[in-house]
């Protein structure tokens, strides 16, 4: 252990996992006591340390609180139980309103690092843009975050309720987060309209969708989401005669249809006319704020229209993150990424 006194004391198990798996007295009492001394003895560590040698300790932690708990199952020749990780402080804090919390966060394939310690945090209601060169690892944070990737690492959490490591895919999309590939992919052969309610909770067989009566609620969210989508006048067609600009809004608009808390959109616009577009631009700023999107995308004049908040990736790492003045005005990021586009 390091001189930072990570586990001087010990991590105790109670803090980590559930009551039950390992022997506690006067459990309440004892885990609200624990909490409260978790909470300062975590902060003065970790207060006293910077860079580096705090992420190393932070990871110690996380390791030496699993390491306990196996040896724990181990010893007793029981099936290990999932740990009971306790949200990050910076969750557990009154007044946050932060939707998304990746911390630390690395994957490798076969050695390669698409991922190195990447750490990013994203508020109730905002629109945040992603930006970085071919390879940064954007496509692969969304796997993290939507379940696709386990990181080798790192901590990741949708607020304080979901610990995104211990949930699978379905879980994940069940919890609100729905993701847009870059490809749109509809049902070609149906009507935008059946599209929108193939979408809906409930039934999601195509032939379910054509014989399931719509509730009258479930009727008003398809038109409002229709209108939003600018598909109105085309909902009867079929989707595959639709332009691609028009599919990429059907499949946004059926992401819509599932009531999603954070939207993640990889290049939306790519492929799009000027117009198409401008259109984009218009329905993701009118979406903003009712739930939280992450976008990804390449072109520097959508980007420039449409964030507030602007994050650089470049080779696994967070590079830069600011509004679109600030991080086209930092040396780094032209260096690394915009120096021939000088957005
Ligand atoms: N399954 C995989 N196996 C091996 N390497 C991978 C895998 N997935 C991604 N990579 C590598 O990880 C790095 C990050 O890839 P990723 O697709 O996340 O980048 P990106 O920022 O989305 O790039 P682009 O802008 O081209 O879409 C790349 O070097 C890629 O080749
Ligand atoms: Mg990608």
């Amino acid at each position: 252990m390091s001189q930072t006194g990570g586990f001087k004391n010990g991590p105790r198990p109670e803090d980590g996992v559930r009551s039950g798996d390992l022997p506690s007295s006067d459990a309440n009492e004892s885990r609200e006591r624990s909490d409260r001394g978790y909470d300062a003895w975590e902060r003065q560590i970790l207060d006293s340390l910077g860079g580096d040698e705090r992420l190393k300790a932070d990871e110690e932690l996380q390791d030496g609180v699993r390491e306990l708990v196996e040896n724990y199952h181990k010893q007793r020749g029981m099936r290990p139980a999932p740990m009971k990780v306790r949200p990050p402080r910076a969750l557990r804090s009154e007044g946050q309103h932060i939707a998304l919390y990746l911390e630390n966060i690395s994957v490798s394939f076969d050695g390669f690092q698409a991922l190195h310690r990447l750490t990013l945090y994203m508020d109730e209601g905002e629109l945040r843009c992603i930006i970085g060169p071919n390879g940064a690892g954007k496509t692969t944070m969304m796997d993290v975050i939507t379940g696709k990737t386990r990181p080798d690492r790192g901590v990741a959490w949708f607020t304080r309720k979901c610990n995104l490591l211990a949930m699978d895919e379905v879980d994940i999309a069940q919890a609100g987060i729905c993701r847009k590939f870059q490809k749109p992919s509809v049902f070609e052969a149906l009507s935008v309209q059946h599209n929108l309610e193939l979408a809906c909770s409930g039934d999601k067989s195509v032939f379910g969708c054509l014989v399931r009566h719509l509730t009258g609620e479930q009727k008003d969210a398809r038109d409002r989401v229709l209108e939003r989508i600018y598909l109105v006048d085309r909902r009867d067609v079929l989707a595959g005669t639709l332009s691609h600009g028009q599919k990429q809004w059907l499949e946004i608009g059926m992401l819509l249809m599932q009531r999603p808390k954070l939207l993640l959109l990889d290049e939306p616009v790519a492929g799009m006319s000027p117009q198409e577009v401008d259109r984009t631009v218009e329905l993701l700023k009118e979406l903003e704020g009712e739930q939280s999107i992450m976008l990804v995308e390449h072109d520097m004049a959508f980007v420039r229209a449409i964030a507030k908040k602007v994050t650089v990736l470049h080779q696994g790492t967070v590079l830069a993150e600011g509004t679109m003045d600030e991080i086209r005005n930092d040396p780094e990021v032209v260096k690394a990424y915009l120096g021939e586009e000088q957005c």
